[in-house]
């Protein structure tokens, strides 16, 4: 399955924040936004990733990843030169999707919970047809909304109803077999000029072969794009990370865990940052693998 990261757009509901910097690279609690997409995909077991931006920001999200060859992530670059919709990136991201399945991931959406890997991984291992990931949204008004039958086929959705049928909120991940490619290209621009990742969704229901998992309320899941979502987003996930004594969508400790590198990489990236808590903690990571466990020593020998 190849990977997606949309980090597009102006920005604009964040500014003056984002006049200068790109809405992904802000932080959320201690890393930048986009960490968070980036190892929501890395979790479902995606190393094959394309990073979709605008020609001014990509410069700084290359200097940030690189190739992703450190984190044993192959990571390439496309521009958006103008935001026309979210399903444009599966246009921009053709090629890079070939004939794969694909995985595409809202660079603005925060996913976190134990037991959050395990789900994206199943879930990613078969695609056939489209799956949406649903969580409980307070203002559901703000996104795209789904019903699904008690099967978690999904029979209804709509963008930003007014009158929302359900609360259930489709979240900014989406796994799609093949189809997308063709599907993408036949769209037509909704009235805003935009090709909506909900038109290429409700092709999918139109087929029966959209499912919904629903993210149970043990799940963090946050869009954040607007100020106070940003703000209230970067204190739920530090509050998270003191409940469970570590840190999420620490790349390089999703790295090392999942096998893509070894201990001692994971110690020189940590020595790299090594003036912050964040380095601090990956080289703390590092060295309790590099005692490791007979798992994890296993994994970074790979
Ligand atoms: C987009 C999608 C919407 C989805 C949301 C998730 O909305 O159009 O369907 O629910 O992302 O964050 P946007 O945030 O771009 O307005």
């Amino acid at each position: 399955m190849k990977g997606i990261v949309l980090a597009g757009g102006t920005g604009s509901r964040l500014a003056p924040m984002t006049l200068a910097v790109s809405k992904h690279l802000l932080p959320v609690a201690d890393k930048p936004m986009i960490y968070y997409p980036l190892t929501t995909l890395m979790s479902a077991g995606v190393t094959d990733i394309l990073v979709i931006s605008t020609p001014a920001d990509l410069p700084q999200y290359r200097r940030l990843l690189g190739d992703g060859a450190q984190l044993g992530l192959r990571i390439g670059y496309a521009e958006q030169p103008r935001p026309e919709g979210i399903a444009q990136a599966l246009l921009i991201g053709a090629e890079h999707i070939g004939g794969d399945t694909v995985a595409l991931a809202l660079g603005d959406n925060v996913f976190a919970g134990p037991g959050l890997p395990d789900i994206l991984r199943s879930n990613a291992a078969d695609v056939s047809g489209c799956v949406l990931f649903g969580a409980q949204a307070d203002d559901p008004r703000r996104y795209g909304i789904g019903v699904a039958d008690a099967d978690g086929r999904l029979v209804h959705i709509e963008e930003k109803p007014a009158r929302p049928r359900s609360s259930q909120a489709i979240t900014g991940l989406y796994f799609y077999d093949n189809d997308v490619v063709d599907i993408a290209r036949r769209l037509e621009p909704s009235g805003r000029g935009e090709l909506e990742i909900t038109d290429v969704n409700r092709v999918y229901v139109r087929r029966h072969r959209a499912r919904l998992v629903n993210l149970g309320e043990e799940f963090l899941w946050r869009d954040a794009g607007t100020p106070d979502s940003l703000r209230d987003t970067g204190r739920r996930i530090l509050s998270l990370e003191k409940d469970l004594g570590s840190r999420v969508a620490c790349v390089e400790e999703v790295a090392l865990r999942l096998g893509l590198i070894d201990a001692r990489t994971c110690h020189r990236l940590g020595a790299a940052q090594a003036n912050s808590g964040y380095g601090e903690y990956v080289m703390a990571v590092a060295r309790g693998v590099g005692e490791g466990s007979p798992e994890t020593s296993a994994g970074a020998s790979r």
